[in-house]
């Protein structure tokens, strides 16, 4: 069978790739290759460091040739009819580069979920799980892998930047783009992250990390003023990002749309020059987010180091008139230049540049199902009448009636900027080209298929789900039920509610009153209400699976492979529940404020969000502190084995936890064990925060001991006074288990302050 589909896949690839090269124009010699063959210049001695060699560059060059390089010329292709140079391959950025100086053009390419854009040139690329999803893996390893998949396939595109990263708190769970984000934890989501980005980066390409920050919902999204205190920031959004900078050392940080206390983040002084310029001394550059520039001089001075996409036209004449003008100074032009110089040095952009190639099909699926296998969340796994959970479904299971979500096809992907164009296309919606804006994306992997491989005996049917009383009759025909709950979230615009969209709450209740084995199967870019949680025997939150989504959904269900993945984000029960009940201003007019950079600009400005109203308290922290029991807690998620938790011991100057953990079920598994730590009442936070974790396999009976290394910053709070982190002395609460909300393990410690 899996010989049969390798050649279909084979096939079809060959297809694709005398597709792509009848329609791929022929590479265009690089741009070094152009130049007149005389002896390398001086910043081509890779014995030099990558600053050195950009200043080298700067000296030669001219003022045009700089202001050339600070802002771009791309998406071209999205804009009919506009003009695009041949050397722009049709991303969504493209930079031109100076030849006589052999520097390359810049191609970017939105990457955040795989390379967009691709069939664009008759091509396709592997589509990820979501990030939010690969999160729950909550595996840097996972991660980097996540990010390595992506820069190889950008590399044999013919890019040298990615534009991904997504690195937006989860503060708000109704947040059309979670699913390119991480966490609402900042340590979790930092980590994670970081990662991802330096995965990128290990294939020579440019990494980058977006949106810098705040812009933690859709709505309003090019106007809306997020308010927050500055110890709130830096330990909430600015934490994430602090972390995963020092993990990859990106090449770009991408500001956002929004404004944060006023100021629109491409033109922030505070966020820019003061955090991560000079505190965390940040040296590649802040390129505005497409449209994300409001001004020249302003941005120019406050940080902003390239615009993007440039169509403004703030940083071409204009700005070479700032500078004339002394306006804004030559030395400030020239830190920009240096900061995209330096980093195409750094990254091995220059040095390497991409060939383009035939990607391989098959190692981006093992990878994206290997990935989904690690981050499929198993959260409720109850009896049936013979004692024995419902899953793993066993051979005893005959028949299974298969209920919506296209699951006879498909996977659903989230949408916008970071749509990937899959082979064959969306499978519910076949059509030429890339997808659609808003256009609902199912890949290619079918769990049907994948589980009537996996299980030849077994009858297993499949029902739209659209007809509610077809969905119940098919469901009581089989001994098990599962439905497939889908809610497609994209750029552009938040769901109004934590609901399942298109009656599915309605769906469910009427299969699991039929059968009393029904499953569901959530395929959403967040977190879901649950009404019916109490009636379903099990519940698997698969996110967004990616291209090997079919596959891994099988195993699990099978118990070829054991659920390992862990809320990285909070369930609630209710919107009620939220710090902000309702999205600030979401109404049905500006559900969906549409796709494009500007949409909304013309709307009135003074919508603003207070995140100072849960400050510090992001997630799982708001509901400790609040003490509502949320329907399924951060960290939370479920295995088809136990763990037990012993023997904690926090060293004494609180450097390292160890702990023993033991398999105590009958299957091998991973567990991701986690460390939380409540810091002294001093501090003001009362709730425990998440300090570090460990995933972990154990064999059946196995127990191992576990060191877990704290990072001082975990047991410290941001003084705006020092404008420094320090610890404040007094008596540690440090837990560890397998949720947030199942700690076996405590200690204290007192701890002098530092
Ligand atoms: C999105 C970015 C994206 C850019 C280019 C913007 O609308 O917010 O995430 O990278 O478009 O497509």
């Amino acid at each position: 069978m899996l010989h049969t589909r390798r050649i279909a896949l084979l096939l079809s690839v060959f297809a694709l790739i005398l597709t792509a090269a009848a329609q791929t124009p022929a590479p265009r010699p690089a741009a070094a290759q152009r130049a007149p063959q005389a002896p390398p210049p001086a910043w081509m001695n890779t014995s030099l460091g990558p600053d050195a060699r950009a200043d080298l560059v700067i000296h030669e060059m001219t003022i045009d040739e700089k202001i050339q390089l600070v802002h771009g010329i791309g998406w071209g292709v999205l804009r009919k009819g506009a003009y695009v140079p041949p050397e722009d391959i049709g991303g969504a950025g493209f930079v031109p580069g100076i030849p006589r100086l052999r520097i390359p053009d810049i191609n970017l390419a939105d990457s955040a979920v795989g390379v967009r854009m691709a069939a664009f040139r008759g091509r396709y690329a592997t589509a990820l799980p979501s990030a939010l999803g690969m999160a729950a893996s909550w595996d840097p390893k996972a991660a980097f892998l996540y990010g390595d998949v992506i820069g190889r396939e950008l590399r044999a595109q013919g890019y040298n930047m990615s534009i991904g990263g997504g690195m937006d708190l989860v503060r708000e769970p109704r947040n059309g783009r979670n699913f390119e984000y991480s966490s609402e934890d900042p340590i979790l989501a930092g980590t994670i992250t970081g990662q991802l980005a330096a995965g990128v980066q290990s294939n020579q390409i440019m990494g980058d990390i977006k949106h810098y920050a705040f812009n933690d919902q859709e709505t309003g999204r090019n106007f809306i003023n997020a308010t927050i205190d500055e110890r709130a920031a830096r330990e909430t959004d600015l934490l994430a990002y602090q972390i995963a900078l020092s993990i990859a050392h990106p090449a770009g940080v991408m500001c956002s749309y929004n404004r944060v206390n006023s100021d629109y983040s491409c033109e922030n002084d505070f966020l820019l020059n003061q955090v991560l310029k000079h505190d965390w001394k940040f040296d590649g550059f802040v390129l505005s987010d497409w449209g994300g520039t409001h001004s020249t001089v302003k941005a120019a001075l406050n940080g902003l180091d390239m615009d993007q996409h440039g169509d403004d036209n703030f940083f071409s004449d204009p700005l070479k008139q700032a500078v004339l003008s002394g306006q804004v100074p030559q030395s400030r032009l020239d830190d920009m230049v240096h900061r995209i110089l330096r980093s195409m040095f750094a990254t091995g952009a220059i040095d390497h540049p991409p060939v383009p190639s035939v990607l391989d099909p098959f190692k981006g699926r093992d990878d994206a199902q290997h990935i989904e296998e690690e981050s499929i969340v198993l959260l409720k796994n109850a009896a049936q009448k013979t004692g024995a959970t419902i899953l793993p479904l066993t051979t005893t299971t005959r028949t299974i009636a298969l209920i919506g979500g296209h699951a006879d096809v498909g996977v659903l992907s989230g949408g916008g900027s970071s749509q990937v164009d899959s082979p064959g296309g969306n499978v519910v919606n076949p059509h030429p080209g890339s997808a659609n804006w808003g256009e609902h994306v199912y890949m290619p992997s079918s769990p049907m298929r994948e589980m009537q491989q996996l299980e030849p005996a077994a009858r297993i049917t499949y029902d739209p789900g659209t007809d509610l009383t077809a969905a119940a009759k098919a469901a009581r025909a089989a001994q098990v039920a599962i439905v497939f709950a889908t809610q497609w979230e994209s750029e552009g615009q938040d769901s109004a509610t934590l609901s399942l969209p298109d009656n599915q709450d309605d769906l469910i209740a009427a299969v699991a009153a039929a059968n009393p084995n029904t499953i569901v199967v959530l395929e959403t870019g967040n977190p879901v209400s649950m009404p019916w949680a109490k009636n379903v025997k099990g519940i698997l939150e698969a996110w967004f699976p990616g291209i090997g989504g079919g596959q891994a959904l099988a195993n699990v269900l099978f118990g070829r492979v054991n659920p390992s993945g862990k809320l990285p984000v909070t369930f609630p029960a209710s919107d009620s529940d939220l710090p902000h009940p309702q999205i600030a201003g979401l109404t049905p007019q500006t559900t969906n404020n549409g796709g494009g950079a500007r949409a909304g600009r013309n709307q009135p400005r003074n919508l603003s969000v207070d995140y100072n109203l849960e400050g510090m308290a992001v997630g799982y922290r708001w509901f400790q502190m609040k003490k509502i029991q949320p329907l399924f807690a951060f960290g939370s998620g479920l295995s088809y084995t136990h763990f037990t938790y012993s023997n904690l011991h926090v060293d004494p100057a609180a450097k390292s936890v160890t702990f023993t953990l033991r398999n105590t079920g009958r299957r091998a598994g991973d567990e991701v064990a986690q460390v939380y730590i409540t810091l002294p009442s001093s501090a003001g936070e009362p709730f425990r925060k998440l300090a570090a974790w460990k995933r972990i396999s154990l064999a059946p009976g196995a127990s191992q001991t576990v060191e877990i290394p704290l990072d001082s910053l975990t047991l410290s709070i941001y003084s705006t006074d020092t404008h420094a982190w320090l610890r404040p002395e007094g008596d540690f609460l440090v837990e560890a288990g397998g949720s947030s909300a199942d700690l076996p393990l405590h200690q204290s410690l007192h701890l002098t302050g530092q």
